[in-house]
């Protein structure tokens, strides 16, 4: 299904009826080992960590949403960044973007790194920062765009030219604009993530993660590591995502929208000091949005994700206790709208004088703006912010 449209693509790719009863939907094999009909003479799967029938279909659908040839799902976003820089041996170096999500960041400085892998830390909004940390020992690029909290781009097409002329690959976390809003591959990035709990599962009830590449030799390396490690998407999780990528476009569409007339509310009120949302034309990347993040009409789409910052400390605070609709939580793109304060619950993990360098305040505010009725959620957000 190549050349299909992408909403036609995610109800039908991975999606035919079961053979074996006509079933529309498809059933969910939850059989940890499969019957073989001669030894080592099988109908495809042998055991359920090797390959798995509803895991193959979700892998299949995911990765005709980014127009790509293979994807390998894994049992949550971590697993699969991990995963990718399992890929690695002793001694290569990665360059990643300095605000990366905190999990991420914890994983690379207190796991991996003791591994015998090396990291440095950049702003990758700027290529020059990118190109002086260049090391013979350079393996991969990793960046995050726009990133979390505080919504910075980088440009994955200069980025992908300046890793391919110098030998490097390039990983782009799709998390935050999903396949329907951003198309790193199309881009010329080599490998895009997904923490698949967000959008792309969009209901808060699963944890997921995805790598999907064109590159066959890193597709065969990395399902050799999703079997071998072992952390797998379970049958059911595979399923639940086989159902919501179905409704994908229609929720990452609403979700953009009502978080585009948000954004421009919420500049109108005297206790927010700033807006941080790429689709305003006060954000220092509002071109390179415009330019690089589109949906598959081609139209310019800036995602559900709005930071802003508090004039005071107390200011936030109230604004938490009286805020009704958006409920304190973690974690980003399910359908119902979210609030969370950056510094001290996703980035908690990150250091004080990292966060002061990255321009994390205390004050900051990130919503995860849901598919709600947009009137409901002002009047909410316009009472929380009321003088
Ligand atoms: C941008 C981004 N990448 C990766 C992750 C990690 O994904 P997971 O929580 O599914 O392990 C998250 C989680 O919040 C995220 O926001």
């Amino acid at each position: 299904m190549k050349n299909k449209n992408f909403f036609t693509k995610a109800i039908h790719v991975g999606n035919a009826p079961d053979e074996e009863t006509g079933a529309v939907t498809s059933p969910i094999h939850f059989s940890s080992t499969f019957k073989q009909n001669e030894v080592g003479v099988h109908n495809g799967y042998d055991y359920s960590r090797a390959g798995n029938p509803t895991r193959e279909r979700f892998e299949k659908n995911i990765c005709s949403l980014e127009d790509a040839s293979y994807g390998i799902a894994f049992s949550s976003g971590m697993a699969s960044i991990t995963a990718l820089f399992q890929t690695m041996s002793s001694g290569d170096h990665v360059i990643i973007g300095r605000n990366v999500y905190g999990g991420t960041y914890r994983m690379v400085t207190q796991v991996l790194s003791n591994h015998g892998f090396e990291f440095d830390f950049v702003d990758t909004r700027s290529l020059n920062e990118v190109e002086s940390m260049i090391k013979t020992n350079t393996k991969w690029v990793f960046a995050e765009t726009p990133t979390n909290p505080l919504l910075e781009l980088c440009d994955i097409r200069a980025l992908s030219n300046l890793s391919k002329s110098n030998g490097l690959k390039l990983a782009i976390d799709n998390t935050f604009m999903s396949p329907y809003g951003q198309s790193p591959i199309g881009l010329g990035a080599d490998v895009v993530m997904h923490s698949a709990t967000k959008f792309i599962g969009g209901h808060s009830d699963l944890i997921a993660g995805v790598l999907i590449t064109n590159d066959s030799v890193l597709a065969e390396n990395l399902y050799f590591i999703q079997k071998s490690g072992g952390a797998i998407l379970s049958p059911f999780d595979s399923w639940l995502l086989l159902r919501s990528t179905k409704t994908l476009a229609l929720r990452f569409q609403r979700h953009s929208d009502n978080a585009m007339a948000i954004a421009k509310t919420l500049q109108d009120f005297s206790r927010v000091k700033s807006v941080l949302y790429p689709g305003l034309q006060s954000h220092n990347q509002y071109d390179l949005a415009t330019k690089q993040q589109k949906n598959p009409m081609g139209k310019s789409i800036y995602g559900s994700i709005i930071s802003f910052e508090c004039q005071t400390k107390r200011m936030r605070d109230l604004f938490l206790e009286k805020i009704k609709l958006f409920t304190l939580a973690e974690s980003l793109g399910g359908v119902e709208s979210l609030v969370c304060t950056p510094y001290d619950m996703t980035h908690a993990s990150v250091p004080a004088r990292i966060k002061k360098s990255m321009g994390l305040s205390p004050n900051l505010v990130r919503l995860s703006v849901g598919i709600e009725y947009l009137e409901d959620l002002i009047n909410d957000l316009a009472q929380a912010l009321d003088e």
